[in-house]
């Protein structure tokens, strides 16, 4: 495969992890909070994101998938691995690398919701709104961008490239 083409660079994301995390630690005002990271993708994202907050912090995973493999989402989304830990009560930020038709962090929210969280935030690192298929709430939001197809800093293609420290451009039939 050819070289991503830079999208964003390692300086512009850390720069803005650092801009969301100063953003967040404001908002909750030292409060404690639960950060739930959908895995894979968002593990890079929330590990440098949590290191920069400032207020008392719990990290929780989830995992989840659309049914079968996809380069497009299908729409239906199965939990393949829950919370450890109630969130019921907890200040609950969702984690996200990216939103892109936005049915994966709806669907989340919607079932987090019904845990009775005393709050439901979202943050995710970029968005291509021009994907959604649902409306869904990106409360921080680090990039807006155009529908290609992204790897790197926790995104990958066929589970390669996700270590990247930039995120980059590839053609997804490229191999
Ligand atoms: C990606 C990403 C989000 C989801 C967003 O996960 O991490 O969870 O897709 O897409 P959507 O807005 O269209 O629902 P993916 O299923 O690729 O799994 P991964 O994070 O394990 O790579």
């Amino acid at each position: 495969m050819t070289n991503p083409r830079i999208l964003i660079s390692e300086a512009d994301i850390q720069q803005r992890v650092r801009e969301l995390a100063a953003e967040i630690s404001a908002d909750y005002a030292g409060k404690p909070i639960t950060l739930v990271g959908v895995l894979k993708g968002a593990f890079i994202f929330l590990a440098d994101l949590s290191r920069h907050l400032t207020m008392p912090r719990s990290i929780e995973f989830m995992a989840v998938s659309s049914y079968g493999m996809r380069t497009t989402s299908t729409g239906a989304v199965r939990v393949l691995m829950d919370l450890r830990r109630s969130i019921e009560g907890k200040h609950v930020l969702v984690v996200e690398d990216i939103v892109d038709t936005g049915l994966t962090l709806h669907y989340l929210l919607e079932l987090l919701a019904t845990r009775d969280p005393a709050s439901l935030k979202t943050c995710a690192l970029v968005r291509k709104k021009e994907r959604h298929e649902v409306d869904v709430r990106v409360d921080y939001l680090g990039f807006d961008i155009p529908n290609v197809w992204v790897v790197g800093y926790g995104l990958d293609h066929a589970e390669d490239l996700r270590a990247l420290p930039y995120i980059g451009v590839v053609d997804p039939d490229d191999e």
